[in-house]
């Protein structure tokens, strides 16, 4: 199976790597003659495990603009580039092609389905843990699972014609309602990610901060409210709790929101509390915290890179 990649960052890289030690064939998709460089001068994607070992994997990369066709895609961006990614290698998919949109938040999902109704789209999430330490070099932070489930309209395939396999390290299951669980993904991001990056604190401070902790419970009852009227029954036990013991088991991390705001980089704050927010309003909820989350977050950010 060959497989093409779009988005280097750390997850996007793990996978390059393990489907290249599966021996799939695999293809990074690189934005620009600088990224080949770097790819060149660190002699492949350098993937470091949880034991420390680093290994060497010289994958193969091209540029949007080659015109080879894809039948395999991975977009592992940011979300806020899902769609200016996908339409940017449209042009090359086969008639057959699948797509897999590996991110967090929602909304680009649903915009992918609409803009390309004739493709197999697939959605995931992961729990894997990763970071990357220099261009290319990654870090392998923690085992996860990833869920993928399609969401286009078209006839399901099954697991073999689209997970391949074997898959390194990867553990990947198909899941029959990747809607589900994207929701349930988004609703942790939105208890924990804006609270981290607007108080510049580790996650493990939503549960020793009583101010924060009380903040994120009354973001957990809103978004609780708006999943529900959206037919979405998260968890089986509340939100709150959820995500208090998540951010317990991830005390000493720094929320992806966080390192986002510190590199200056956008946040994924429209896809995640943004999407919330166009919910409630639509369906007439009031979320008046994750609103103001949601302002503050994208004051924080225009100050950050303006500054
Ligand atoms: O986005 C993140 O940082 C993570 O998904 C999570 C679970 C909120 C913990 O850091």
């Amino acid at each position: 199976m060959h497989w093409h990649i779009l988005g280097a960052g750390a997850i996007g890289c793990i996978w390059a790597a393990q489907l290249y030690k599966s021996k799939h064939d695999v293809t990074l998709i690189l934005r620009s003659k600088e990224r080949l460089q770097q790819l060149c001068e660190s002699k492949g994607i350098i993937y470091q495990s949880l034991n420390a070992e680093s290994c060497a994997y010289n994958v193969g990369a091209e540029l949007v603009k080659n015109n080879t066709p894809i039948k395999n895609l991975l977009i592992c961006t940011k979300a806020y580039s899902t769609i200016s990614a996908l339409k940017s290698v449209a042009g090359r998919l086969t008639s057959d092609a699948n797509v897999v949109l590996l991110q967090n938040g929602l909304g680009p999902q649903q915009e992918a389905v609409k803009l390309f109704p004739e493709l197999s789209l697939w959605a995931a999430t992961t729990t894997d843990g990763a970071y990357l330490n220099a261009p290319f070099h990654v870090v392998r932070a923690g085992h996860g699972e990833t869920l993928i489930g399609m969401i286009s309209k078209k006839k399901p395939l099954t697991y073999n014609d689209l997970i391949p396999s074997p898959c390194g390290d990867l553990n990947i299951s198909l899941s029959a309602n990747i809607e589900h669980k994207l929701w349930c993904k988004v609703a942790i991001n939105a208890a924990i990610n804006p609270l981290t990056a607007l108080n510049n604190c580790k996650n493990g401070a939503l549960v020793s901060n009583t101010v924060l902790t009380k903040k994120m419970q009354t973001v957990c009852q809103e978004v609780e409210m708006i999943a529900a009227a959206c037919g979405q029954d998260l968890f089986d036990k509340p939100l709150y709790e959820m995500a208090i013991s998540i951010a317990n088991a991830t005390a000493e991390n720094y929320s992806s929101m966080l390192q986002d705001i510190k590199q200056k980089r956008p946040t994924e704050i429209e896809q995640i509390t943004g999407f919330l927010c166009k919910q409630a309003d639509k369906l007439n909820c009031n979320a008046p915290e994750n609103n103001l989350l949601l302002q503050q977050v994208k004051q924080l950010s225009t100050a950050i890179s303006s500054a």
